[in-house]
């Protein structure tokens, strides 16, 4: 007795961990500066870590009026209907239902490459198909629906980051529209709004209710996060926004209870907290600026909380910054073996993160200098 033919299934390679790079040190995790998974440097809204502790006493409960409020409270926040809420285990919990809802066995979505992996996992959970568009690095991963469309061939889905993981490049809502005009009917054009509340551009909730001169449309649906801005990644929130017309669809796909009481609890509260956000997103804007003028190697203009940077070998030069203290994320899983990604972190994180690639960087140079 086996499992199903798993061959074409990869498995999901998260940013390293502190604990884990430590031990395969044999240092004190304490030493070390985790710039590697796009967190929330400085944790979650104090409100948010107050409504956990007063919720654990009650975890013997299911969850039930939380989940309904911080329903309304999203839809308050968009100005939709609570019904156009999917809320979910994680952004990759909206992924999984947006694929439910949608996937035939034998259907395809269309992802970006580079790009999000778990867009591709998901679908072939779902028992669905995925084919590729390329984002190209000497393009500086600009987005547009040309070349969207140059590969699209009647895909059940079509997703867009904006900003894109991991370069931070945005495409605009004139273009999402104009994608969405040209794909056909049967399509939805998901547009990952994970970072969003790092870029200045609106979100495409817009297009979905014709706001700001688009038409109100059905075909598009929006992904967004409490992972990221929010610092709530370690309790697994996130939601779907979709159209109207598929509200219905969430109760037939809806994992009972994905949202976990703690999880829902914290999230109304972070939700309230438009300062600890705002804080947040300053900083980090401040963080890749920095980033981008003060490294000492080529830094792609970014509208998230990190910055992607061209250092030749990512895998030596990820590794030397863990020697030194420092944990990035290595690009080589996301094919950019030339690439490491940065999180935006604190002012103190960031500074040492400048110093300590640029220290690793001039090292390299000078031995190959030597040679
Ligand atoms: C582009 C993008 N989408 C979605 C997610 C999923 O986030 P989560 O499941 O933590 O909400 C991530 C996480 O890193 C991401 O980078």
């Amino acid at each position: 007795m086996n499992p199903r033919d798993l061959s074409d299934h990869v498995a999901y390679q998260a940013g390293r961990g502190i604990e884990e790079v430590a031990r395969e040190l044999g240092r004190d995790p304490s030493t070390f500066v985790k710039l590697a998974s796009n967190e929330n440097p400085h944790g979650p809204s104090p409100a948010a870590t107050e409504a956990i502790t007063e919720t654990a006493a009650s975890v013997n409960a299911y969850p039930k009026a939380a989940h309904a409020d911080l329903t309304a409270a999203i839809a308050d926040q968009w100005d939709v209907t609570d019904a156009q809420i999917w809320l979910a285990n994680g952004g990759d919990g909206a992924i999984d239902y947006l694929h439910r809802a949608t996937l035939e066995p034998g259907d395809s979505i269309l992802v970006p490459e580079p790009g999000f992996a778990y867009y591709g996992m998901s679908a072939r959970f779902h028992h669905g198909e995925v084919a590729t568009y390329p984002l190209s690095k000497a393009d500086e991963f600009t987005q547009d629906a040309e070349m969207v469309l140059d590969h699209y061939d009647g895909e059940r889905i079509v997703w867009l980051t904006s900003p894109h993981n991991p370069s931070g490049s945005t495409i605009p809502r004139s273009e999402l529209e104009y994608l969405a005009e040209e794909t056909g009917e049967e399509t939805l054009l998901v547009v990952d709004e994970a970072y969003g509340e790092f870029a200045d551009t609106a979100s495409a909730v817009t297009l979905i209710e014709g706001r700001d001169g688009y038409d109100a449309r059905d075909d598009v649906a929006v992904l967004r996060t409490f992972s990221k801005a929010y610092g709530l990644a370690g309790l697994r929130l996130g939601y779907a926004i979709v159209p109207d017309e598929w509200a219905d669809a969430y109760t037939r796909v809806n994992t009972p209870f994905a949202a976990s009481e703690l999880a829902c609890r914290a999230g109304l509260a972070a939700i309230e907290d438009d300062e600890h956000v705002a804080f947040t997103v300053e900083t980090a804007k401040e963080a890749r600026e920095r980033m981008r003028t003060e490294i000492e190697a080529p830094v792609w203009p970014s509208d998230g909380n990190f910055v992607l940077v061209e250092v030749g070998d990512a895998s030596a030069v990820s590794q030397a910054l863990e020697e030194r203290g420092v944990i990035v994320r290595d690009c080589s899983s996301f094919g950019l073996p030339g690439c490491i990604r940065v999180t935006c972190g604190t002012i103190d994180q960031t500074e040492l993160a400048i110093e300590t690639i640029n220290g690793v960087l001039a090292n390299r140079d000078a031995e190959v200098g030597n040679r």
